[in-house]
């Protein structure tokens, strides 16, 4: 009997006991000689949106909340525990924040007056605390200028919370003019929940702004660089692509809150803090402490691209504010500057240096192009105000950059009218690469494995954009991660590789998430403070991601593709380079299920190499304490004269590597 998955989570634990071979052998014919399609280096890549802290309190490692005290609140992270007593008139000090006059990005300062030297004190809470390491070290760096009265030293601490010393440092300031001042500190402890305590010598005022902490040991050692486990855990999917910076984040609850990036490049202290779109987006999960300071901004995210050998793939808003909230719309005659901004990205990237927006780049270190290829134009609109305003960026782009490749949007949902309409008109518009997102039941993905067979061959190209399985329903925060998702993601995917002649480029979203500071569930990679583990999501893109192959092969079963036929899918790909047949089989049944695969068209060594990723039930998910539980585990394959017999374990994923002679 046939067990949907669905019911099966019901009572998995049950039923992966009871778990046996069949008696029934399928046999999968495997075609190496012809290739069907090749596969675009772009095939499986990442989609980064600073949603769940993944920017600010995530990849960008700066430990300090609100450094430069811009936020709605000014004083929103700060905290000053002494501050009381100068309420009750026995004065320990005080901070008020100030404006500096004229016009200025950076617009606030805080203002301290230190009236007991001996009590006061302003700590920063960090992103729902600081995540430090026993003799790791961190560098700290403060402008500071010195108003009336005697201070002259500034004592940085990381203390618990109970205020007990965990390493600390002190600067000497000098000079009433404005001055960055670097330091080090050093924990004598690890600790998950520190925070920072700034302390004085002497009495008076003294100006500070742009207080910052970051661990040394960033990705490749960057000052004010990013947390390097969760590069690392990027730069291990062997990404293809690197989209940026999201999502709706690019569209803004209004159009005054999208995304500009002009503003998220040039100097730290220049870039225009934007309250995150996610703030309070969901009652459920409010993170009112939420904003976008810009120290990831696009200069660091096309370095990141760089760093992984990822294409970059920006995309910009089309002057539409997110439909599902305002809907805000720029009238297409006032849409030049939202077109110009996309010209000038695209003169950033790729411009010489002697050109206004190639300078810019040049000053910020990297004369050399970053050979952007791929652009996007919104990303979940919908309706002919997209259309209209697709059209009049895609002459505009084509028209100065007839090589640049443009990514446009099919809206928010796999299927409907708006779906429907948005592919009828791309269409007709010859439109390159169409952005398609389905975030949906396990159940759906698994059903949708044969979804591109029937894609129009001479159409436009895919781009699966956002994709994940919801364990509950789409934006429940109980969603999980677990193996259900994970293994029905695993059948889908079958279905793109399938079809990497029509779908060229892929991508699971979101990415990651902080698990005290999470709006949005499922996500890819969660991470604390101190740690980050990918989920079995994360380990299904990765064993896709690292074993694409350079084209695809037909594997069939009586001449027809697995899809989902006894619970199985499948997929076939060759790797010209390394020389390799990569054969992808995912079993979604409760039963192990043994397969027979004849391998036609060139003789294979006699031993391959399996990779097995399953788990002992539907349920199952990695945490913070079993990091690794659901993940790739090697095995040998034993071939004899070009066929093998393998024993697929129910719910379970496999890959087999064989080498070709
Ligand atoms: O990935 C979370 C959100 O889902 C994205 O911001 C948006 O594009 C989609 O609706």
């Amino acid at each position: 009997m046939k067990i949907k998955l669905s019911k099966a989570f019901r009572f998995t634990t049950l039923l992966i006991c009871i778990s046996t071979t069949t008696a029934q052998e399928i046999t999968l014919n495997v075609d190496m000689k012809n290739s069907i399609a090749k596969i675009q280096p772009t095939m499986y890549g990442i989609f980064f949106e600073d949603i769940n802290f993944a920017a600010d309190g995530g990849l960008y490692a700066e430990m300090i909340k609100n450094r430069s005290f811009e936020f709605e609140d000014p004083k929103m992270g700060w905290t000053e525990p002494n501050s009381e007593k100068y309420y009750m008139n026995t004065k320990s000090g005080f901070a008020h924040v100030t404006r500096y006059s004229g016009v200025n990005t950076n617009r606030n300062y805080v203002s301290i007056k230190v009236e007991d030297e001996q009590g006061y004190s302003l700590i920063n809470e960090g992103f729902r605390g600081m995540g430090i390491k026993k003799g790791a070290h961190y560098n700290m760096s403060l402008y500071a200028a010195i108003g009336e009265g005697n201070i002259s030293k500034i004592k940085i601490a990381f203390i618990d919370a109970d205020g007990k010393d965990l390493g600390n440092t002190s600067i000497s300031i000098r000079g009433s003019n404005w001055k960055k001042y670097d330091t080090v500190l050093t924990p004598t402890i690890t600790e998950a929940k520190a925070k920072l305590s700034i302390t004085f010598q002497g009495t008076g005022t003294v100006n500070l702004d742009m207080v910052s902490l970051f661990p040394e040991d960033t990705w490749k050692g960057r000052k004010y660089g990013m947390r390097k486990d969760l590069v690392k855990l990027l730069d291990d999917l062997d990404p293809g692509f690197l989209r940026f910076p999201g999502g709706c984040i690019v569209e803004g609850r209004t159009l005054a809150q999208r995304y500009q990036w002009k503003k998220t490049v040039g100097p730290l202290a220049d870039r225009e803090l934007l309250i995150n779109r996610w703030n309070t987006e969901f009652a459920h999960r409010p993170a009112p402490d939420y904003f976008q300071s810009f120290g990831l901004g696009f200069f660091e995210y096309f370095q990141l691209a760089e760093d992984m050998e990822a294409e970059p793939l920006p995309i910009l808003g089309c002057g539409i504010a997110c439909q599902f909230n305002t809907g805000e719309l720029v009238p297409l005659e006032d849409l030049d500057p939202y077109v110009q901004d996309a010209l000038d990205l695209i003169e950033f990237a790729n411009g010489d240096i002697d050109t206004p927006w190639g300078q810019v780049r040049n000053e910020m270190g990297h004369p050399e192009p970053f050979n952007m290829k791929y652009i996007g134009i919104g990303n979940e609109q919908w309706g002919s105000v997209y259309i209209e305003r697709y059209k009049v960026f895609e002459k505009a782009i084509k028209a100065k950059y007839p090589n640049m490749i443009i990514v446009s949007g099919s809206g928010p949902a796999a299927e409907g009218d708006y779906f429907e309409y948005g592919w009828k008109e791309l269409k007709k518009l010859n439109a390159e690469i169409v952005d398609e997102h389905f975030y949906s039941s396990p159940e759906w993905f698994r059903e949708n494995a044969a979804r591109y067979d029937t894609y129009d061959r001479n159409g436009p190209k895919v781009f699966a954009g956002e994709y994940a399985a919801q364990s509950v329903a789409i934006t429940s925060p109980d969603n999980k991660n677990n193996w259900e998702c994970a293994l029905s993601e695993a059948a889908f995917m079958t279905g793109l590789e399938r079809n990497a002649d029509v779908v060229h480029l892929t991508s699971y979203a979101p990415l990651m998430a902080h698990s005290e500071g999470w709006q949005w569930t499922p996500d890819m990679i969660w991470f604390d403070n101190l740690e980050s583990y990918g989920t079995p999501n994360y380990y299904v893109q990765k064993m896709f991601g690292t074993h694409r192959g350079t084209d695809v092969l037909s594997i069939q079963e009586n001449g027809k593709p697995l899809t989902g036929q006894h619970d199985l899918y499948a997929s076939a790909t060759k790797d010209t380079d390394s020389r390799e047949v990569l054969i992808k089989l995912v079993n979604t049944s409760d039963k192990d299920q043994t397969l027979n695969i004849d391998f036609k068209g060139q003789k294979l060594a006699d031993s391959g190499r399996g990779l097995v990723l399953r788990a002992n039930n539907l349920e199952e998910v990695n945490s913070f304490e079993f990091p690794k539980k659901i993940s790739p585990q090697p095995s040998e394959v034993a071939l004899r004269k070009n066929k093998t017999k393998v024993v697929l374990p129910a719910y379970t994923f496999m890959i087999i590597k064989a080498k070709m002679e």
